[in-house]
């Protein structure tokens, strides 16, 4: 962590205050209420919401903190598909829509919860045919379909833990995951469809599992004609549901046993395999769905997020299923077919709620109002971004342009190791840009110095978490050291990695990681992951990646790389070691600069100073460098 985090504040930003009928019709409408009731008697708050849900068996005990573990429900059972499922369709819930998918050329496709429900049952007595088990692992590399998402429900019907990757990680960054957890099984496509072309995904896993013998099989969704052939081991998605029984009992599952793994990158090169449990972390996405985002019956949400993240998992399968809401999900990008297509699809569904991220806020913002000012965007009703800091220029282009100054902005501050939303503004309340918000009700979360003391007012330090919460990460895979150095660096609380600024009236402003990672068009990068794949290039002898501040993505990636005996400094060696981290990590760790070096700034110690190489590049003071070498 940077020892240099004495940011001050002016505080001099605007506030907006939306119309009253928002907290007045909101589930949570008394903010301050929800909260001290909390303080009061945290236990009894997280009972409440968990009663909200169905339980095969019920807790003996809310909550076990035994530092820096944690039991929630102890002894409950459940499943989180008969929450997100069985309970709308036994509801007389069972015709609405659970989710409307878009693709491109105005395809479309509708699935009613029972429609749904069906699906993931015959595909979860798939993979019990081809011997998949409670607590196996399942990878699931699939594109923006809603194929994906009946896998990963197929998953938690019968207990086996998924481990989700991203479409856009490349065969290393694959393998690696999929050795890590031991996956009986990785689900796939043939091809995932960006900006009307087609991206072989198959082939990607073809590669990442030469080494990778714990998989048993390969399934298969193949969307093109003809389809391709098929392998030993490989299997077709529908093919493997054909006369299977449409109805799957649920797995019954302990509040503790693990539900899912969720690689998120470290300041390691090695990426940290995220534990999420069953009970807490339903409880927490259903509570923050519901409470947050305050998605009623007559909702039409969107989360631009790829299931393949946290935010997919949290705020686009688990938690709006689990209070029946209706899910659009698209896999077009905003850009295609032109800058207009998420407005478009906006004014084509009538989305109320829309949920996106500040990169994408920024891209808009660059493109122009002309295209969203061509559509009609009056049924947005609630508006949010998550995944970096909503810089006050675009919280306001936000509001403006997309909410008509008159939809809350939900800046909602959370982490794939958090699993649900823990700082943001709740609806109704006064918005001030730059500024998440508060902990929500049933988050305890501070600024404080090193030392773990609250800072005053005004000045900056680490964010943190005080106590337990439900959805909060058990343990990280196979690595639980990693997972006690979260609890263990300040003063007994939960550590972020974040910095950040206390304002007025405990409001907080988010500033950015305080450790090695970069985010990257809202994707976190670990800068060890970038480095260790520019080393495995056979003439590179070095490497150091530092972010370098973007107006539309956040931050770019610049790299200076050392060269081994018998290199040459070209262009064309740039665009081979590009190439090379393209094939390695996927092109969402494309450097977007490479400069050639000689030497790298160092401690004594040997480790790399970036944050030298940083403020050389960007032309501002390096604070202390009595650690450099020399
Ligand atoms: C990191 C977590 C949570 C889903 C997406 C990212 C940054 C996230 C905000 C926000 C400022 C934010 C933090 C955090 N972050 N949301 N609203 N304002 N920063 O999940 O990949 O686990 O990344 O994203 O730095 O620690 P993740």
């Amino acid at each position: 962590m940077t020892e240099d985090f004495n940011v001050k504040l002016v505080e001099d930003v605007k506030t907006y205050t939306p119309d009253p009928q928002y907290r007045k019709n909101a589930w949570m409408g008394d903010y301050q209420k929800a909260y001290s009731d909390f303080q009061k008697d945290p236990d009894g708050f997280w009972e409440k919401m968990a009663k909200e849900l169905d339980w095969i068996k019920s807790w003996d005990k809310v909550k076990e903190w035994n530092y820096p573990y944690v039991r929630w429900f102890v002894n409950a059972k459940l499943n989180i598909t008969a929450n997100c499922l069985d309970r709308h369709v036994n509801d007389s819930r069972r015709n609405n829509v659970a989710l409307i998918w878009r693709g491109e050329e105005g395809r479309e496709r509708i699935f009613t919860y029972q429609k749904l429900l069906n699906q993931v049952a015959k595909f979860a007595n798939g993979l019990k045919k081809i011997g998949v088990k409670k607590g196996d692992c399942v990878c699931i590399y699939m594109p923006l379909v809603p194929e994906q998402i009946i896998a990963m429900l197929a998953c938690a019907r019968i207990g086996a833990v998924h481990s989700v990757v991203f479409g856009g990680f490349g065969a290393a960054a694959l393998n690696m995951r999929i050795q890590d957890a031991g996956a009986k099984v990785v689900i796939t496509a043939d091809i995932t469809i960006r900006r009307g072309k087609a991206i072989q995904l198959k082939g990607i896993v073809d590669d990442a599992i030469v080494n990778a013998p714990s998989v048993e099989h390969v399934v298969v969704l193949r969307r093109r004609e003809p389809m391709v052939d098929l392998h030993e081991k490989e299997l077709d998605f529908y093919e493997m549901m054909e006369g299977l029984s449409d109805e799957c009992p649920a797995e019954v599952m302990d509040a503790e046993d693990p539900f899912f793994i969720l690689y998120t990158s470290g300041s390691t090169g090695k990426p940290k395999g995220i534990v999420h449990t069953c009970g807490g972390y339903m409880v927490g996405t259903y509570y923050t769905s519901k409470y947050i985002f305050d998605i009623k019956d007559n909702d039409t949400y969107w989360c631009t997020a790829d299931p393949g993240w946290i935010t997919g998992h949290s705020y686009i399968v688990y938690g709006p299923l689990a209070v029946g809401a209706t899910v659009f999900i698209s896999e077009l990008t905003p850009d295609y077919p032109d800058a207009g297509s998420f407005w478009s699809l906006i004014e084509e569904q009538k989305i109320t709620i829309f949920y996106t991220a500040p990169t994408a806020i920024r891209m808009f913002m660059k493109m122009g109002e002309s295209w969203p000012n061509k559509y009609n965007l009056k049924s947005l009703r609630i508006i949010g971004s998550v995944g970096e800091p909503l810089n006050p220029e675009a919280f306001e282009w936000y509001y403006r342009v997309i909410g008509k100054s008159r939809t809350p902005i939900l800046d909602t501050w959370w982490q794939t190791e958090t699993g649900m939303h823990m700082i943001t503004t709740m609806i109704g309340e006064p918005m001030r840009p730059g500024f998440a918000g508060k902990p929500i009700p049933g988050v305890e979360a501070d600024v404080v110095d090193k030392d773990g003391n609250s800072v005053k007012p005004g000045t900056g330090g680490l964010l943190v978490v005080k106590s337990p919460w439900p959805s909060m990460m058990r343990t990280v895979y196979k690595d639980d050291e990693r997972y006690r150095k979260y609890w263990y660096t300040i003063n007994g609380m939960y550590a972020v990695g974040d910095l950040a600024v206390k304002g007025k009236d405990g409001y907080i402003m988010i500033l950015g990681r305080a450790d090695d990672i970069i985010i990257v068009a809202g994707h976190n990068i670990g800068t060890a992951e970038v480095e260790s794949a520019l080393v495995s290039h056979h003439a590179v002898a070095e490497a150091a990646v530092i972010g370098k501040p973007d107006t539309v993505k956040g931050n770019t990636i610049k790299a200076f790389v050392i060269l081994r005996v018998g290199n040459q400094p070209s262009d064309k060696l740039k665009q081979d070691l590009l190439h090379h981290v393209r094939a390695t990590l996927g092109p969402i760790a494309m450097p977007s600069e490479i400069e050639f070096v000689e030497k790298l700034p160092k401690t004594r110690s040997g480790k790399i100073m970036r944050r030298v190489l940083k403020a050389k590049e960007m032309g501002i003071d390096p604070g202390d460098i009595s650690t450099l070498e020399e």
